[in-house]
């Protein structure tokens, strides 16, 4: 590695110091947040439980616009697009409670969604409001849209699939799936296919185009590959599916003091309408002081820097002996994130040894396997002592 990008690395992690006690490989699960934005977030939180508002002045509603606009920003959409939540799950489950089913409709999920997709999907259908049914994620992009179609009928009402798993880090093909779906409405279809992405595992990885991906609807959170706070749930819904959503409660949100039942019946102002009653300020408002943050690392170095890492822990894992990897190699077909599976070994074992010694990953047990995050402010050496690591463990 050359010089300069040592030091720039080295300078990074000096916004991470809690890299000093462990090898974290876990930003999938929780994000590490870089230490001038937490002392940022932790100033709001001050300045709102002290003052009520920010300060004196009523800052409130700008910074709350101000970080609407950074998250719209690197979605690629427009602000009026985007809603605040508690969480990813929030959003799906806003979509899911928010469209109008019709007797016979079907959802299609994948068969490597989280439980937050996976259990209101459950849930639906056990409810009665659409049938349930999946599809195979493969390696091979094509395979997956293949294994898809077949799903497909004419009561096919959405597709809800994450654009990369986390389970095994594989990039399922979410702008070839939002067009097929378009390619079969064009064709004239009762109900259009409607199209759910769930991004959790991919916002703040890469700069993400939600048009380019052509859903209707986008989740994601802050708090993972972000590095925000909890508590930062980001739901997209693009214009022209404005109309289809309907809350499935009513209150005022944080930037709009008037009643606006009929604004909410009329699917005016969606999805904003979802953020009901008073917001956490703090939470917000520091996205975009993180988004400001990652922006200045600058999103081609973060990009080349996990694609570079990830080639390198694949390469590495091989070497130990029975580890299977899950992801495929290709950066374009999977992500910063790999899964691997020891032959004959327990991966909960596996996953509590590693975090005795302060290698901190995730443990996969819909596969037996163990999932490593590698960020832009991972280092090699903390890669080459999780190898260690799972040699000694192969060994004991
Ligand atoms: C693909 C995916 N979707 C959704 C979630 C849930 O996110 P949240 O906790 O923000 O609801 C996760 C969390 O790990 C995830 O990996």
């Amino acid at each position: 590695m050359l010089t300069t990008e040592r030091n720039r690395i080295v300078e990074v992690r000096r916004a991470f110091p809690s890299l000093d006690e462990m090898t974290y490989l876990n930003v999938a699960t929780h994000g590490l947040t870089p230490q001038p934005i937490l002392d940022r977030y932790l100033e709001l939180i001050s300045l709102t439980a002290r003052y009520g508002h920010m300060r004196y002045d009523d800052q409130d509603v700008p910074a709350y616009q101000r970080a609407r606009s950074a998250v719209a920003g690197i979605l690629d959409v427009p602000p009026t697009w985007v809603a605040f939540g508690r969480n990813a799950t929030d959003g799906i489950n806003q979509v899911l409670a928010g469209l109008a089913w019709q007797p016979g409709d079907e959802v299609i999920i994948s068969d490597q969604e989280h439980p937050a997709v996976y259990l209101p999907w459950n849930y639906g259908a056990r409810r009665g409001f659409f049938t349930p049914k999946t599809f195979t994620v493969d390696p091979d992009p094509a395979v997956t849209l293949r294994n898809l179609e077949e799903q497909i009928t004419p009561r096919t009402r959405l597709i809800a699939c994450s654009h990369v798993s986390s389970q095994t880090g594989i990039r399922l093909p979410g702008p070839a799936i939002c067009a097929l779906a378009q390619r079969l409405n064009d064709a004239g279809r009762d109900r259009p296919i409607l199209t759910l992405i769930d991004g959790t595992q991919e916002l703040g990885q890469w700069r993400v185009s939600v048009p380019a991906i052509g859903c209707d609807f986008y989740v994601s959170n802050g708090h993972k590959w972000l590095g925000g706070p909890k508590g930062s749930g980001i739901l997209v819904v693009r214009e022209q599916a404005f109309p289809l959503l309907t809350p499935p409660y009513m209150a005022g949100g944080i930037d709009d003091f008037e009643d606006h039942v009929e604004d909410v019946l009329n699917h005016r102002d969606a999805p904003r309408m979802f953020e009901s009653g008073t917001q956490n300020l703090a939470v917000v408002t520091v996205l975009a002081d993180l988004v400001n943050w990652l922006d200045n690392l600058g999103w081609s170095w973060i990009e080349e820097r996990e694609r570079n890492l990830a080639a390198y822990i694949r390469a590495q894992l091989r070497t130990v002996p029975g580890v299977t990897l899950l992801t495929p190699d290709a950066w374009e077909q999977s992500s910063a994130i790999t899964s691997f599976t020891m032959e004959g070994m327990d991966a909960l074992h596996i996953h509590r040894t590693l975090w005795d010694q302060r290698i901190i990953a995730r443990w996969v047990p819909e596969r037996n396997g163990i999932r490593i995050a590698t960020p832009y402010f991972t280092i090699e050496e903390e890669l080459d002592r999780l190898i260690s690591a799972l040699r000694r463990i192969r060994a004991a």
